[in-house]
Protein backbone atom coordinates (compact mmCIF):
# COMPACT_ATOMS: atom_id res chain seq x y z
CA UNK A 1 0.00 0.00 0.00
CA UNK A 2 1.23 3.04 -0.97
CA UNK A 3 0.23 6.45 0.94
CA UNK A 4 1.04 9.80 -0.46
CA UNK A 5 0.76 12.10 2.79
CA UNK A 6 0.38 15.97 3.83
CA UNK A 7 3.21 17.62 4.47
CA UNK A 8 3.28 17.65 8.56
CA UNK A 9 3.78 20.98 10.45
CA UNK A 10 5.37 19.81 13.90
CA UNK A 11 5.95 22.68 16.61
CA UNK A 12 9.58 23.44 16.02
CA UNK A 13 11.34 23.61 19.23
CA UNK A 14 12.17 26.68 20.96
CA UNK A 15 15.45 25.17 22.10
CA UNK A 16 17.04 25.35 18.40
CA UNK A 17 18.05 28.66 17.03
CA UNK A 18 15.16 30.21 14.81
CA UNK A 19 17.21 31.91 12.35
CA UNK A 20 20.58 30.41 12.25
CA UNK A 21 22.81 32.05 9.70
CA UNK A 22 25.58 29.28 9.89
CA UNK A 23 25.83 25.36 10.92
CA UNK A 24 27.77 26.76 13.93
CA UNK A 25 25.51 28.59 15.21
CA UNK A 26 22.80 26.29 15.00
CA UNK A 27 24.87 23.86 16.91
CA UNK A 28 25.85 26.73 19.47
CA UNK A 29 22.07 27.07 20.24
CA UNK A 30 21.49 23.03 21.27
CA UNK A 31 21.26 22.04 24.55
CA UNK A 32 24.00 19.65 26.22
CA UNK A 33 22.10 16.99 26.85
CA UNK A 34 20.48 14.21 24.12
CA UNK A 35 17.79 15.82 22.06
CA UNK A 36 14.10 14.99 22.10
CA UNK A 37 12.60 14.22 18.94
CA UNK A 38 11.11 17.62 18.09
CA UNK A 39 14.60 19.13 18.96
CA UNK A 40 15.74 16.64 16.02
CA UNK A 41 13.06 17.44 13.78
CA UNK A 42 13.23 21.22 14.50
CA UNK A 43 17.27 20.82 13.38
CA UNK A 44 16.61 19.13 10.61
CA UNK A 45 14.01 21.19 9.44
CA UNK A 46 16.23 24.42 9.55
CA UNK A 47 19.07 22.84 7.74
CA UNK A 48 16.92 21.50 4.98
CA UNK A 49 15.33 25.05 4.62
CA UNK A 50 18.77 26.63 4.12
CA UNK A 51 20.34 25.12 0.83
CA UNK A 52 23.62 27.89 1.34
CA UNK A 53 24.34 26.08 4.34
CA UNK A 54 24.85 22.54 2.51
CA UNK A 55 25.01 23.24 -0.98
CA UNK A 56 28.84 22.67 -1.97
CA UNK A 57 28.05 19.42 -0.53
CA UNK A 58 25.70 17.84 -2.59
CA UNK A 59 26.47 15.20 -5.12
CA UNK A 60 24.84 12.12 -6.48
CA UNK A 61 25.72 8.24 -6.86
CA UNK A 62 23.97 5.04 -8.03
CA UNK A 63 26.39 2.81 -7.26
CA UNK A 64 26.95 4.27 -4.03
CA UNK A 65 24.84 6.69 -1.82
CA UNK A 66 26.57 9.74 -1.19
CA UNK A 67 26.24 11.24 1.99
CA UNK A 68 28.10 13.70 4.28
CA UNK A 69 28.33 14.08 8.18
CA UNK A 70 27.41 17.77 8.97
CA UNK A 71 27.99 17.72 12.72
CA UNK A 72 28.87 15.27 15.73
CA UNK A 73 29.27 15.74 18.94
CA UNK A 74 28.23 13.70 22.25
CA UNK A 75 24.69 14.16 21.87
CA UNK A 76 23.66 14.64 17.96
CA UNK A 77 25.18 14.00 14.63
CA UNK A 78 23.24 15.51 11.91
CA UNK A 79 24.03 14.40 7.88
CA UNK A 80 23.20 15.31 4.22
CA UNK A 81 22.02 12.29 2.20
CA UNK A 82 21.58 12.66 -1.35
CA UNK A 83 19.24 10.27 -3.16
CA UNK A 84 19.03 8.86 -6.49
CA UNK A 85 15.52 6.57 -7.42
CA UNK A 86 17.97 3.58 -7.66
CA UNK A 87 19.53 4.43 -3.77
CA UNK A 88 18.24 2.25 -1.08
CA UNK A 89 18.56 1.90 2.62
CA UNK A 90 17.53 -1.73 3.44
CA UNK A 91 15.78 -2.37 6.43
CA UNK A 92 17.51 -0.77 9.63
CA UNK A 93 17.43 0.46 12.69
CA UNK A 94 19.39 3.35 14.74
CA UNK A 95 20.22 0.85 18.05
CA UNK A 96 19.65 3.53 20.67
CA UNK A 97 18.90 6.33 18.65
CA UNK A 98 16.05 8.53 18.39
CA UNK A 99 16.28 10.36 14.72
CA UNK A 100 14.63 13.08 12.52
CA UNK A 101 13.97 13.47 8.88
CA UNK A 102 13.56 16.34 6.72
CA UNK A 103 13.13 16.09 2.78
CA UNK A 104 15.19 19.20 1.07
CA UNK A 105 14.47 18.24 -2.34
CA UNK A 106 12.47 16.11 -4.43
CA UNK A 107 10.87 13.10 -2.85
CA UNK A 108 11.49 10.13 -1.27
CA UNK A 109 9.77 7.02 0.63
CA UNK A 110 10.10 5.55 3.80
CA UNK A 111 8.89 1.83 4.17
CA UNK A 112 7.48 0.48 7.24
CA UNK A 113 8.00 -3.77 7.84
CA UNK A 114 4.93 -5.44 7.44
CA UNK A 115 5.56 -9.04 8.86
CA UNK A 116 3.60 -11.41 6.35
CA UNK A 117 2.53 -8.68 4.05
CA UNK A 118 3.62 -6.09 1.94
CA UNK A 119 5.47 -3.09 3.98
CA UNK A 120 3.60 0.49 4.16
CA UNK A 121 5.03 3.19 2.05
CA UNK A 122 4.78 7.18 2.66
CA UNK A 123 6.41 9.22 0.06
CA UNK A 124 7.53 12.16 1.96
CA UNK A 125 8.40 15.23 -0.67
CA UNK A 126 10.11 18.40 -0.76
CA UNK A 127 9.04 20.69 2.78
CA UNK A 128 8.23 17.14 4.34
CA UNK A 129 9.70 15.57 7.94
CA UNK A 130 9.21 13.38 10.36
CA UNK A 131 10.91 12.44 13.67
CA UNK A 132 10.80 8.52 15.14
CA UNK A 133 12.37 6.71 18.42
CA UNK A 134 15.13 4.45 19.06
CA UNK A 135 12.28 1.45 18.31
CA UNK A 136 11.92 2.31 14.52
CA UNK A 137 12.85 -0.35 11.86
CA UNK A 138 12.25 1.37 8.14
CA UNK A 139 13.58 1.33 4.92
CA UNK A 140 14.32 4.97 2.70
CA UNK A 141 14.77 4.79 -0.74
CA UNK A 142 15.00 7.43 -3.35
CA UNK A 143 12.02 8.33 -5.68
CA UNK A 144 12.53 11.43 -7.35
CA UNK A 145 16.23 12.09 -9.09
CA UNK A 146 18.65 14.05 -7.69
CA UNK A 147 16.40 14.00 -3.85
CA UNK A 148 18.17 15.60 -0.93
CA UNK A 149 17.43 14.85 2.91
CA UNK A 150 18.72 16.00 6.62
CA UNK A 151 18.96 13.68 9.05
CA UNK A 152 19.73 14.32 13.14
CA UNK A 153 20.32 12.15 15.42
CA UNK A 154 20.26 11.51 19.19
CA UNK A 155 22.33 10.10 21.01
CA UNK A 156 24.51 10.17 17.77
CA UNK A 157 24.80 7.14 15.79
CA UNK A 158 27.18 4.40 16.68
CA UNK A 159 25.80 0.74 15.92
CA UNK A 160 23.13 0.53 13.71
CA UNK A 161 21.06 -3.11 12.64
CA UNK A 162 20.75 -4.19 9.15
CA UNK A 163 18.00 -6.83 8.72
CA UNK A 164 18.06 -9.60 5.86
CA UNK A 165 15.22 -12.38 5.61
CA UNK A 166 17.13 -15.25 4.63
CA UNK A 167 15.08 -17.82 3.51
CA UNK A 168 12.00 -15.84 5.48
CA UNK A 169 13.93 -15.84 8.44
CA UNK A 170 14.54 -12.44 9.53
CA UNK A 171 18.29 -11.33 11.14
CA UNK A 172 19.38 -8.45 12.22
CA UNK A 173 23.24 -7.85 11.30
CA UNK A 174 25.24 -4.97 13.33
CA UNK A 175 26.80 -2.08 11.31
CA UNK A 176 28.86 0.79 12.47
CA UNK A 177 27.49 4.25 11.53
CA UNK A 178 29.95 4.95 9.12
CA UNK A 179 29.24 2.26 6.77
CA UNK A 180 26.56 2.84 3.67
CA UNK A 181 22.68 1.40 4.80
CA UNK A 182 22.36 -0.89 1.54
CA UNK A 183 20.10 -4.01 1.28
CA UNK A 184 21.71 -7.13 2.08
CA UNK A 185 19.26 -9.83 1.21
FE1 LIG B 1 17.09 5.22 9.01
Amino acid sequence: MTLTVDQPTPTPSADVCAEPDSLDALVASLPERDLTQDELLTIAQRLAERPHLWRDLVAFDDDRRHFVQLHRDGHVDIWLLCWTPVNDTGWHDHDVSSGAVAVAGGALVEHDLVLGGESNERVVTTGGSWAFGPDHIHRMTGLDDRSVSVHAYSPPLWRMGQYTADGGVLRRVSRSYADELRPID
